[in-house]
């Protein structure tokens, strides 16, 4: 694996969430000795790799953070809460969870030595971007909670790169898909999508689907992606992950139809707008320091529809920006 010593302990944070996996088990692969960290209780912990042990932790609680990271000498900060829809429905858990969680995640490391941080953060921070393709340097505007929460995280982990000398660097991923995701968390259109399709279900497309682009990056482009920042990154520095490719809905919905051998039927959602806007990654920042997303849609896709069989279960969250569009996906 890149440039990341063997004799590191590393932890990972959200390590039993869909990124989290993904990481260990490539970390643990390459003979990393690997704690993952996560609020989830131990007995669904089910069949860690060798070489990775596990801690239950609460992030939002500064001292089990504290004990939790206390040998740990490189961390993956992945923990979270990853949906737009709980974040607005719940901000408190939403800003506790990822703005104060990664306080404690930070505040744990201020005082080890040689200690190093990777914070996972998001292009929701962008907000609705303004010019194309979205380089690190674009304003920054985030427009609902979990936005905001994770350009707090951001701000923490700076902060203390300025104040104390941390030694960490953010990924600003862009809209991952792949293996793992959990479908009462994942709201993101690759995964919603094909688990309706492959049950025979419409497609619900929310926003415009020609005007709405979205950068889908493979989960292992991730991965990849977070280890070159782990070895390579600068202090106090930002990286985009995406891959500079941008898709429309309907040209997702085209590609779900060309892998999959059947014409996708879908229902348009146009009463939900809020998020119809162009959303592409400049990762020249980057590709400087050699990274090269490597997974095509296409070949994602197919990889995902084998990965999950014939009848996934379907995705169990509705996009929600209101409170007051409750219901609106339902009434297609
Ligand atoms: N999935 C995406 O498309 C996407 C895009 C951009 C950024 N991100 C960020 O990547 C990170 C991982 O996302 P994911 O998709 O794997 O999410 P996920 O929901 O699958 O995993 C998050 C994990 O964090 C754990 N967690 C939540 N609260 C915790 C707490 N208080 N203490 C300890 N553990 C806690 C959960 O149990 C879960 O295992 C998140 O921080 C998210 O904001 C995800």
């Amino acid at each position: 694996m890149v440039g990341l010593p063997v004799s590191r302990v590393i932890a990972v944070t959200g390590g039993l969430g869909f990124v989290g996996k993904n990481l260990v088990q490539k970390l643990a692969a390459a003979g990393h000795q690997v704690r993952v960290l996560d609020i989830e209780s131990e007995d669904l912990v089910g069949d860690l790799p060798a070489r990775v042990s596990y801690r239950k932790a609460d992030l939002r609680d500064g001292s089990q953070t504290r004990e939790a990271l206390a040998d740990a000498d490189l961390v993956f900060h992945l923990a979270g809460n990853s949906s737009g829809t709980v974040s607005v429905e719940n901000p408190r858990l939403d800003f506790e969870t990822n703005a104060l969680g990664t306080f404690n995640v930070c505040d744990a490391l201020r005082h080890k030595e040689g200690a190093r941080l990777v914070y996972l953060s998001s292009a929701m921070t962008y907000g609705q971007p303004r010019h194309f393709p979205v380089a690190e340097d674009h304003p920054v505007a985030p427009y609902y909670p979990y936005g905001a929460s994770k350009l707090s995280g951001e701000f923490t982990v700076k902060a203390f790169v300025e104040t104390y000398g941390l030694s960490a660097a953010i990924g600003r991923a862009f809209v991952i898909y792949g293996p793992g995701e959990d479908p009462r968390r994942a709201g993101a259109e690759v995964g919603q999508y094909l688990r309706w399709h492959m049950n025979g279900l419409p497609i619900e497309v929310t926003g415009d689907p020609d005007r709405k682009t979205r950068d889908f990056i493979h989960v292992s482009d991730i991965v990849a992606g977070l280890t070159l920042i782990a070895a390579a990154g600068e202090a106090g520095e930002v990286y985009n992950l995406g891959t500079g490719e941008e898709t429309s809905l309907r040209e997702l919905v085209a590609a779900i139809g060309r892998v999959s051998g059947s014409v996708p039927e879908t229902v348009v959602n146009d009463v939900v707008t809020d998020d119809t806007y162009r959303l592409v990654a400049d990762v020249t920042k980057l590709r400087a320091l050699g990274y090269a997303p490597s997974v095509q849609l296409d070949k994602g896709l197919t990889d995902l529809i084998q990965h999950l069989g014939d009848h996934p279960a379907p995705p169990m969250l509705d996009t929600i920006f209101r409170p007051s569009q409750r219901g609106a996906a339902g009434s297609l």
